[in-house]
């Protein structure tokens, strides 16, 4: 199973604030946005990863994240020159997948909850040709919407719907079988000129291979693509962790808690920015004692393995 970024796009609904950096760089309370999806797929077990972005914005992400050896997973980069639509991302990452399945998720997504590293390793485990995430919202409109029958298979699948046929939108995060690439080359795109990522989902609902997934009311979903919404984002990080004590997205202590990290690369990074929260954060999980109740929080449930 390899993973996909796409943060790409020109992050119109943002401007000022995006007409000289990506969106997907800009800060959600106190880490980069794009630390959120990345978590993301760490905590699937996801340890290959292609970034894909814009032209302009890709040496910026690699300066933040690297090759991603300091985190135990790899990175690599692509372009998107324009922002024609989400299942570009598969179409560009051919040679990256091979025959690979893949886990597709937006850069300005962001999800947290109580057991939702379980869920996503449940997913991942059991997902056969494609899986997509439904999740209530008050305004379906806006996003991508189910409609799925009783035994929660999925019936019906529209894009930005004037009359929803239900109030879950899909979710920006996808598993997808190698099928994806071929079928994302046969996508034409919408009315307004992007290929559409539910016409893809509807490829996979219409040969009987697409799976919904519900994120029940304990979690919070948000995509933090306007003014308002990443305004909303920040505060419910900024709120969780000032709470628990616990920072959202942390990719160290995530992979600290995988294993894939030492104490001591840990401690070195902390050390480098211990004059920021986020490095003081870091020194603090490793200096910490009873290291197994903490991995808990993260559900980091040895029984279910990673996916390989
Ligand atoms: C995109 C997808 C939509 C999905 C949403 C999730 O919308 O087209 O189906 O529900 O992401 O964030 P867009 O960000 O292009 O408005």
């Amino acid at each position: 199973m390899k993973g996909i970024i796409l943060a790409g796009g020109s992050g119109s609904r943002l401007s000022p604030s995006t007409d000289s950096i990506n969106k997907h760089l800009l800060a959600v309370y106190d880490k980069p946005m794009i630390y959120y999806p990345l978590s993301v797929l760490m905590l699937g077990g996801i340890k290959e990863i292609m970034i894909i972005s814009t032209p302009e914005a890709k040496p910026r992400f690699e300066e933040l994240l690297g090759d991603g050896s300091s985190l135990g997973i790899t990175l690599k980069y692509s372009e998107q020159k324009q922002p024609n639509g989400i299942p570009e991302a598969l179409t560009l990452s051919k040679h990256f997948l091979k025959n690979d399945a893949v886990t597709l998720i937006l850069g300005d997504n962001i999800f947290y909850g109580q057991g939702f590293t379980t869920l996503l390793r449940h997913a991942l485990r059991n997902h056969k040709h494609a899986t997509i995430f439904g999740y209530r919202v008050k305004d379906p409109g806006r996003f991508g919407v189910v409609e799925f029958d009783h035994r929660q298979k999925a019936i019906s699948l529209e894009e930005k719907p004037e009359e929803p046929r239900s109030d879950f939108a899909v979710t920006g995060l996808y598993i997808y079988d190698n099928q994806a690439v071929k079928l994302a080359n046969t996508l034409k795109p919408s009315a307004r000129g992007e290929l559409e990522i539910t016409d893809l989902n509807k490829a996979y609902l219409r040969r009987g291979q697409l799976d919904v997934e519900l994120l029940g009311r304990g979690f919070a979903w948000m995509d933090a693509g306007t003014h308002e919404s990443l305004f909303d984002a920040s505060e419910f990080v900024k709120i969780t962790q000032q709470r628990q004590g616990f920072k959202l997205a942390c990719l160290e202590e995530i992979a600290y808690y995988l294993g894939y990290i030492s104490r001591e690369q840990l401690y070195k990074k902390g050390k480098a920015m211990k004059k920021n929260d986020y490095g003081a954060y870091l020194l603090e999980i490793a200096d910490r004692k009873h290291t197994q109740q903490y991995w808990d929080t993260i559900d980091r449930n040895p029984m279910l393995g990673l996916v390989e």
